[in-house]
Formats: structure tokens, C-alpha cells, sequence
């Protein structure tokens, strides 16, 4: 959602400020704008569209400076036009703000200000801002004047200030939306994301919310909203520029899916040594904390739901303990009753998701402790949990999760087998078994990822059909849920189902006829007989049966139209071989398609609104 960028210092303002947001096109936008501070005044550029059309425009007038804020918008309050885009301007054009997030009392704030004589031209909720500060400028310094605005200000927001009267000074601020700084040589940042600013510096600062920066070419001020002053050291990002860029590879979905090895090699290291699972001490001390009598709640949003109802598998019936999967924007609302001894599990890539980061709020204002499983380093929710497992499985650009996804699956393998363990819940053996299956993970991924010819072959084949149904059951039930989101996700053009294939009866069979393709999860486990008999059902309203199977499996053959095979692995453990063929289906149908794979209209990677 909504990318942020401000850069001041001693390089050209408009083209690093607008390299920087290029590289935050992952999050979803549908306009783009900047202002741009020269020694006199303040240039605002603005187009509906992508950033490549704001360059354009760019191109014809451009504006030079030593500082800048541009924004990507997706929007929320007003459609996408030129009017809506940010940045907005004050009555005078002598400030400007750009703003992720939602101002939930913006209605009475702007009449408040209409009232005063503020002239508004767009129909956002962001303008009001920078007409608060105008106002409250006229009175103080702009510094004050821009806390005292955000005390007023109620929702969500991560918001940079731009004022013509400053010209050396930057402003920014944060309250549940993402805001970074990065310190460069001579130059320094506010950025939604660390990607953005990679080429230039990975020497950040994460703010906390209610946190206000002065940022100077030197380096970041921070405060509070009340301007205390706040100490906070920098930290040195680890992750690659290269990580970050499409390495050859025509999108950076398809260039995630073939880094999955890669990642659950480093998600399993200096964790996983023999049978035994090693965490850091904080989250040792933490799990080692919990009571016999636990209660379990996993919070999360879309794909990494998913991967927390395959968690409840995995925790249920080897850990043997209850567990509760709840999606965080139904969890917050829900007015559960937590206490000392529930730990809520959040389950996130960003770790800046709004739903899970208030879930997690929510959980810790009752007494509930947390545990994240994030991907990003200091994101809000890795700061907000007691103790935080990294799923380490690099920058995830692409919106489509992928490597994020199966990363997640093994840490909460992992954590089953830590407790399983712990509890002893688990025969010798079977863990041995259960941890070699572990370990082998990243070669049975490179084995199913070797398949992808076949892959796209069956893509080919079904990329006209408008109607998929997934279907699985027990641990590849969410595996069909995800595939099913993969693909409805990234190709806006097709309506995709998962659901458990023992539901079919109950409704969705009745839409099956000729030619209607189902993907079934039909690899080697306890239901595997169960699943064939739904395949039988399917062929016979003649239905088209796409079979993901254990290789190996000749009996299974002669149900299916298509057969895509994956290597054999534990049960517990086949969600995260099978994501693979049910990632590069999606993708290759969406190519053959034409779509914007990695940046599917109206989906933000990122989602930091309500
Ligand atoms: C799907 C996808 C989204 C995210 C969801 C949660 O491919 O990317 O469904 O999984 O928005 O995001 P995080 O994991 O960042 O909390």
C-alpha cells in the first residue's frame, strides 16, 4: 500500500527520490506524485497511473532540488486521479505532506478548517494535514506546529513534511503505518520499506510509533509527539541489493518461487542440527515459558493464514496441543477472552499488516503473550512480540507471497518439533524422521522446481478457462486454499476456489461440468484413498482432473487429466513441496495470460489500512 519516500542532501533530489519509489512499485499503487524543494519554492509533479508516467511527465518539466517527499498512492479516500494523488499542498503551496494510512476523524477536522478559510481541492483524507499544520504554523514553528497536528490526528499514519520555509529540514512521523530512516553519505531518507532505499544505504533507523523526525542531510532527530527527545541507535541492514532486484529472472514472482530452496536452507540454519531444534535465547526462554496448559491462538492475513491452518495441523497432532486459527481482522473484533496463559502466534511477512499488528495489540493489552513469525527484521510487529522467529527468507517483492509462504511453513515445523519435543509427544523415531524430512527440504524443492516445464506445459493447456476449483484435504486442505488465492490473485481474469475436498458435496459440486478444471492435492497420506474418491465424483459430472501427486504413484494415473508430480516427503511436510507446482501454475497461467504478475491491479503487497 501507499509508498513513502523522502530523500534531502547532496544528491538530485527528483531522480533519487524517484529511483527510491520505484523500487516500493511492489507495494501497489494507482498514482504517483512529488514535491521537490529548489531554493525558491516547492514543485508538485503528479499523475494518476504508474511511476514510469510520472517520469514522463518529469521528463518535460523537471524539477531540480535538494530535497524531495514523493509517494505512490492506492487509493482509499477518493479515486485515482491527478487531484487525489499525493503530495498535497497547503493554501500558499508552501508546505507538502504525502501519507499512508487513514485519518478516521479527517470529516470534522476538515470542516473545522473549512470553517478557518482552508481552501481543499482533493477529496483524500491526507489534505487535512497539511492544512492542520498551515494552520497551527501561523502560531509556532513548524516543527511544533507538525506534532501538535498529529496529536489531533486520529488512525493510521506515516506522513513526511516538506515545507519551502525549511529548506535544510525534512519532517516525518509514524503511527501504525511503516516509516524508516536511512542515513546515507551526506544524504538521508524516510522510506515505507528497507528495498527502497538498498542502493543508496543500509544504515537504518526503525521509528516507533508516535515517534517525529527532523531529518537533515546529516541524519535523523527523533522525538515524541509531546518533543522529548528519543535515543535510538542505527542498524545495518544485511539483506542484498541484489536480493532485491529481478537477477535475470522476467518477474520477481518467478524469481522468488526458484529462490525457495535457498531460503528454507537459511530459514533451517543453525536451527535444525540433527534432531534437535535450536532457537535464540530469547524465544527459547519464551517457549520454554509456556504452561502445560497453553492456549495457542495463530493470527494472520491471507497467505500466511494459510500457513497458519497448516500450522494447527502440525502443532495439534505432534506437539498435541490446542491450537485456534483465527484471521487477524476477524480475531480483533472477535472479543475473545485471553489471559496469562494464551499465546497468540502472528504470522507475518511484512510484520506491518494493520489487522494482525491491532490482533497483536489487542492480545498484548489482555495479557496474552506473543510470538511472532516475520520475515522483516525490525518490522512493527517483530517489535511488538515478545520473541520473534525470522523466517529469513530474504526481501519478498513480488505481491504474490511465495518463498515468504513455504519459510513460514518450516519455521512452524520447526517450532512443532521444538515443542513436540519438549513435550514429549513424539517418539524417538518419528522425530528423526520428522527432522531428516526437514533437512532434505531445500533438494525436494529443487526437484519440484525442476518440474516446471510440465508445469507450464498443463498451465498452457487450461490458461483460458475462467473457473478453477482446489481441492485437498487434512494438511493439503490450505494447500488448496492457497493455490487457489495464488492464482485469483495474479490473474484478475479467473475465479479460483480452494476448498477441503470432503466439502465439495455440501455445495460446490453443483457447478462442475464439462471441462471444469479442478486441481487436486492427491500426494501419499492417511486420506489419500478419500481424495481419489473425490477425483471419481469429479470425472464423473467430466470435470477436468489437474493431479498433484507423490512421484512415484503410477495407480494414480488413470484419474487424472493432467498429472504434476512432487517428491515424496513426510505428510506433515508435503504443504510446502506442493506450494511449489500450485506457484508456478498460477504464474505460468497468468503469463499466458498477459498479466501484471507482480503488481496485480488493486492488491497491495503490503497491507497497512483496516
Ligand atoms: C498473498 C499475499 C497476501 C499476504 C497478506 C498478509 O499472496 O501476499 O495475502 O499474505 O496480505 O501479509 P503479511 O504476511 O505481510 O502480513
Amino acid at each position: 500500500m501507499c509508498g513513502i519516500v523522502g530523500y534531502i542532501g547532496k544528491g538530485d533530489a527528483t531522480s533519487v527520490a524517484l529511483d527510491c519509489l520505484a523500487r516500493l512499485e511492489y507495494r501497489g499503487y494507482d498514482s504517483a506524485g512529488i514535491a521537490v524543494l529548489n531554493s525558491k519554492r516547492l514543485e508538485v509533479r503528479k499523475r494518476p497511473g504508474k511511476i514510469k508516467e510520472l517520469i514522463e511527465l518529469i521528463r518535460q518539466r523537471p524539477p531540480h532540488g535538494h530535497a524531495a517527499v514523493c509517494h505512490s498512492r492506492w487509493a482509499t479516500h477518493g479515486e485515482p486521479s491527478e487531484r487525489n494523488a499525493h503530495p498535497h499542498a497547503d493554501c500558499t503551496g508552501t508546505l507538502a505532506v504525502v501519507h499512508n494510512g487513514i485519518i478516521e476523524n479527517y470529516a470534522e477536522l476538515k470542516e473545522r478548517l473549512l470553517a478557518e478559510g482552508h481552501r481543499f481541492r482533493s477529496q483524500t483524507d491526507t489534505e487535512i494535514i497539511v492544512h492542520l499544520v498551515e494552520e497551527l504554523a501561523k502560531r509556532q514553528p513548524i516543527e511544533t506546529a507538525f506534532r501538535l497536528a498529529l496529536k489531533q490526528l486520529r488512525g493510521a499514519y506515516a506522513v513526511c513534511l516538506i515545507s519551502a520555509k525549511e529548506p535544510h529540514r525534512l519532517f516525518g512521523a509514524r503511527n501504525s503505518s511503516p516509516l524508516i530512516v536511512g542515513i546515507g553519505d551526506g544524504e538521508a531518507f524516510f522510506a515505507s520499506d528497507v528495498p527502497a532505499i538498498l542502493s543508496h544505504t543500509r544504515r537504518v533507523v526503525y521509528l516507533n510509533d508516535e515517534e517525529v523526525v527532523e531529518l537533515t542531510a546529516g541524519g535523523p532527530r527523533l522525538m515524541t509527539l509531546d518533543g522529548k527527545p528519543v535515543q535510538r541507535e542505527s542498524t545495518t541492514v544485511t539483506w542484498s541489493l541484489e536480493s532485491a532486484r529481478k537477477g535475470g529472472y522476467p518477474h520477481f514472482m518467478l524469481k522468488e518461487i526458484h529462490e525457495q530452496p535457498l531460503a528454507i536452507e537459511h530459514t533451517l540454519a543453525n536451527r535444525l542440527v540433527g534432531d534437535t531444534v535450536r532457537f535464540d535465547r530469547r524465544t527459547t526462554q519464551f517457549l520454554d515459558r509456556l504452561s502445560d496448559d497453553e492456549q495457542l491462538i495463530i493470527i494472520a492475513c491471507g497467505t500466511a493464514y494459510h500457513a497458519g491452518l497448516v500450522g494447527e495441523y502440525m502443532l495439534e497432532e505432534l506437539a498435541r496441543i490446542p491450537v485456534d486459527v483465527d484471521l487477524a481482522s476477524e480475531f480483533r473484533y472477535r472479543g475473545s477472552r485471553l489471559g496469562r496463559r494464551t499465546t497468540v502466534i502472528a504470522i507475518t511477512q511484512s510484520g506491518e499488516t494493520a489487522d494482525t499488528l491491532a490482533g497483536v495489540k489487542m492480545a498484548k493489552t489482555q495479557g496474552a503473550k506473543v510470538l511472532a513469525i516475520c520475515n522483516v527484521m525490525s518490522s512493527s510487529i517483530a517489535r511488538e512480540a515478545d520473541a520473534v522467529i525470522y523466517t529469513h527468507a530474504g526481501p519478498e517483492i513480488a505481491v504474490a507471497s511465495t518463498k515468504a509462504y513455504t519459510s513460514q511453513l518450516t519455521v512452524l515445523a520447526l517450532l512443532t518439533l521444538y515443542l513436540a519435543k519438549k513435550r514429549k509427544q513424539l517418539p524417538a523415531a518419528q522425530a528423526k524422521r520428522f527432522a531428516r524430512g526437514l533437512a532434505a527440504l531445500p533438494a525436494l524443492l529443487e526437484r519440484a522446481l525442476a518440474n516446471e516445464q510440465a508445469v507450464k506445459a498443463v498451465a498452457a493447456k487450461y490458461a483460458s478457462a475462467r473457473n478453477f476449483y482446489y481441492l485437498g484435504r487434512r494438511h493439503n486442505y490450505p494447500s488448496a486454499l492457497e493455490g487457489a488465492l495464488k492464482l485469483k490473485e495474479i490473474c484478475p481474469l479467473i475465479h479460483a476456489e480452494g476448498y477441503a475436498a470432503g466439502e465439495m458435496k455440501h455445495g460446490p459440486i453443483s457447478l462442475i461440468r464439462k471441462g471444469w478444471p479442478v486441481v487436486f492435492l492427491a500426494t501419499r497420506s492417511p486420506v489419500y484413498e478419500k481424495i481419489v474418491s473425490n477425483i471419481e465424483e469429479v470425472r464423473a459430472r467430466k470435470g477436468e482432473c489437474i493431479v498433484i501427486a507423490s512421484e512415484g504413484d503410477d495407480h494414480i494415473r488413470c484419474y487424472a487429466d493432467r498429472l504434476i508430480t512432487v517428491p515424496q516427503t513426510d505428510e506433515f511436510l508435503s504443504p510446502i513441496v506442493t506450494a511449489i507446482p500450485l506457484q508456478l501454475f498460477a504464474y505460468h497461467v497468468a503469463a499466458a495470460n498477459g498479466c501484471d504478475i507482480d503488481q496485480p491491479p488493486n492488491l497491495a503487497k503490503s497491507v497497512t489500512v483496516e
